[in-house]
């Protein structure tokens, strides 16, 4: 499901023939109907660049909260699994580097950059809340920078922009100071730890701790000297 805000239709080609895939044009911040039986639901809805989240503020926050909501309403009267997008935005800007799942953050609820951070801070809450209330068998990814196949080039994003400047033969744009570091993780990978997130048994995952966690690459790499190396 998606309403394609920041989406493309086409990006689902190779999908639309196979038998098992279909795809519903729809905002999840509506009522969701799904009359068929369901296992898990997996709530990836989101503006989700700094270009998004900043041309649709009021979009970012409905989706993050109304939209969860909705998904979670489904989830319970299906009596099916939940995994929430969340991100490291989370954090905010940190006090602590690394950040571990236990850092609560440091967050400014009324900044102009703040909307899509506490979006998600809402959305791992209501799901948390759906758990505790309602049983609801919940899983949240604070997923880190992830890159792959068919992103937009106008994403607004360090990978596609420096692709982008390289190829039409541009400098590359570093943002604010040159201090600043990213850690990368290829789509794949990403999928495979979220499926081992759906997959693995609530019990085991109460047993460490583990129904909110970090997914992303573990090498932390400086973006300015990427750029010159
Ligand atoms: N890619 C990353 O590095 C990264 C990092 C942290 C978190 N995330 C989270 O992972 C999820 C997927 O991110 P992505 O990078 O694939 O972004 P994306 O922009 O490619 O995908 C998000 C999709 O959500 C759709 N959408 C937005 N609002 C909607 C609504 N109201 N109803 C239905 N669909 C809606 C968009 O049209 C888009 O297709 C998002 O929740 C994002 O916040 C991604």
């Amino acid at each position: 499901m998606d309403n394609v805000i920041n989406g493309r239709v086409s990006n689902l080609n190779h999908r639309v023939a196979h038998i098992d895939f279909q795809f519903i044009r729809n905002s999840v911040t509506k009522h969701i109907s799904i009359e068929e039986e369901v296992d898990s639901i997996l709530h990836f809805a989101s503006t989700a660049s700094p270009k998004d989240y900043s041309s649709y503020p009021i979009h970012t926050l409905t989706v993050g909260a109304i939209g969860t909501l909705n998904a979670l309403r489904l989830v319970r009267s299906k009596n099916a699994c939940f995994c929430l997008a969340s991100t490291s935005e989370v954090y905010g800007s940190p006090l602590e580097s690394p950040q571990n799942e236990a850092y609560w953050g440091n967050v400014n609820p009324v900044g102009p950059r703040n909307v899509y951070d506490e979006a998600k801070r809402f959305a791992e809450s209501i799901a948390m809340a759906y758990m505790r209330e309602h049983e609801v068998n919940t899983r949240i990814i604070r997923i880190f920078n992830t890159y792959g196949l068919r992103m937009r080039p106008s994403d607004g994003k360090v990978l596609p922009n420096f692709i982008i400047q390289a190829l039409t033969g541009k400098p590359l744009t570093i943002y604010r100071d040159r201090s600043q570091t990213r850690s990368f993780c290829y789509v794949d990978d990403l999928l495979g730890g979220c499926y081992r997130m759906l997959t693995t048994s609530a019990a085991s995952l109460d047993l460490c701790s583990a129904r909110t966690i970090n997914l992303g690459g573990n090498e932390e790499i400086s973006i300015y000297h990427s750029h010159i190396e």
